[in-house]
């Protein structure tokens, strides 16, 4: 008799986002139409105490032995978790995914990854060492959403790409919303800004259409020219920043493709509450596939030929479904009841590279992510942008 195999998660965080992923991930595959791995939640871990711990897995509805942590040291030493999901902020995920890593488990990353490129390396490195898998929590490279839009790209609809053009911004008013500067969106000592919180999906949606699609063999770096305004609130951290790409591509391929890539937290991709304006337009001579925002959950795609075909495409996220009284939970915005965040798809190929024995995942690996990390390195480098030393270093262990 076969029976499905079952990766045991721990959260490392008790946050926003780790409430979010756990409920997606607590939510039952079938209603995804995947059958081969469930997921289960066997620890959490908070870093103010324990009780804190306690609270999350019961507001996730976490198996009853579960176990709390009010340290992340005991927690990953815990030996009936596979596998850790890190949902700090950015400053902290090189100490926390090296912490787990050195224990000897299998991490899954919030993104930004890391502070900077130096960092994710060595993370790398010693996940290869270590022989474990490693992935940077890009979710939106996973939905049937983005797999759509690649194979839009490779199977030749549009022709070569020309050039994209990719923004992620939100109007979130920051001396009102983060008045004491101490919020993860603007706070220098979290590394905060729009660039490593907003604009990764920028910058992801770039490379997943104009870099990842062509192949590995034949990817180069792009060439990039940056633009950062700093945030009065805080200084160290940035409002907008901008960013200009070339991508080298041989003639055969196009030649060479350009991409802009914007980022802002005062001013939003689509005015008001609207999602008509596209936020990311993918350009080829035969046509362009637009993306509606927000750019990292996107719901709505459009293809238009030249040609005159037109198919748009809206995109539903399962769950339990209506009736269920289920919510994701995630922000002010619950959507609607029964629908699913999305997040459980990155966990589905996390589980399963683990279950398969593959160290990397299969629409970023490692060398990708580093390489958006030594862009964002150069962004903040032409844009005069340093965070503080203490998260920038490869010391470890460092107390944040
Ligand atoms: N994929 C997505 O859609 C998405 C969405 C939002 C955020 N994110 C990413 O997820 C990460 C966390 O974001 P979030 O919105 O969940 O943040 P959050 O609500 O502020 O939660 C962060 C958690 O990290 C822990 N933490 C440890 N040291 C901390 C410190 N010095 N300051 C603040 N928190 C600290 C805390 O949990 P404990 O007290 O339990 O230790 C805290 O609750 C970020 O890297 C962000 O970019 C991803």
């Amino acid at each position: 008799m076969s029976s499905t195999p079952t990766v045991r998660w721990g959260i490392l965080a008790t946050g926003g986002i780790a409430l979010t992923f756990t409920k997606d991930l607590l939510l039952d595959p079938a209603t995804r139409g995947v059958s081969s791995v469930k997921h289960t939640v066997v620890a959490a871990a908070s870093s103010s105490s324990k009780s804190r711990a306690e609270a999350f897995l019961k507001e996730v509805a976490a198996p009853s032995d579960a176990k709390a942590y009010g340290s992340y040291e005991e927690f990953a030493e815990d030996p009936n978790v596979d596998i850790v999901y890190i949902a700090t902020p950015h400053s902290h995920h090189y100490q926390n995914a090296r912490l787990c890593l050195e224990a000897g488990k299998h991490v899954l990353c919030e993104k930004a990854f890391t502070v900077n490129a130096a960092q994710a390396r060595k993370l790398a490195e010693i996940a290869k060492e270590k022989n474990l898998f490693l992935m940077e929590a890009v979710w939106t490279r996973y939905f049937p959403l983005s797999i759509y839009v690649r194979e839009q790209i490779t199977s030749g609809r549009i022709g070569h790409i020309a050039r994209v053009i990719s923004d992620n911004s939100m109007a979130l008013d920051p001396e009102k919303s983060f008045t004491d500067g101490k919020h993860r969106m603007v706070n220098p000592d979290l590394a905060g800004g729009a660039l490593l919180d907003l604009g990764i999906y920028a910058l992801t949606w770039v490379f997943q259409t104009l870099y990842h699609t062509q192949p590995e063999k034949t990817r180069q770096p792009p060439k990039l020219l940056a633009f950062v305004k700093p945030y009065r609130g805080t200084g160290n951290a940035d409002e907008h920043s901008t960013m200009i790409l070339n991508f080298p591509r041989s003639e055969e391929e196009g030649g060479d493709a350009h991409a802009v890539a914007t980022t802002s937290l005062r001013v939003a991709t689509s005015p008001g509450a609207s999602q008509d304006t596209p936020c990311v337009r993918i350009q080829g001579p035969k046509g362009e596939i637009q993306v509606f925002p927000p750019s990292f959950r996107p719901t709505k795609t459009k293809l238009i030929l030249s040609d005159g075909t037109i198919e748009e495409k809206d995109w539903v996220y399962p769950g339990p479904g209506k009736g269920s009284n289920w919510y994701s939970g995630f922000g002010d915005s619950q959507h609607s009841e029964g629908e699913g965040r999305g997040m459980f798809w990155e966990a589905d190929e996390a589980a399963e590279a683990i279950l398969t024995g593959r160290k990397e995942a299969k629409f970023e690996n490692l060398d990708e992510s580093i390489l958006i990390m030594e862009i964002m390195d150069e962004v903040r480098r032409q844009g005069g942008l340093e965070y503080p030393s203490k998260i920038e270093t490869l010391d470890y262990p460092v107390q944040l």
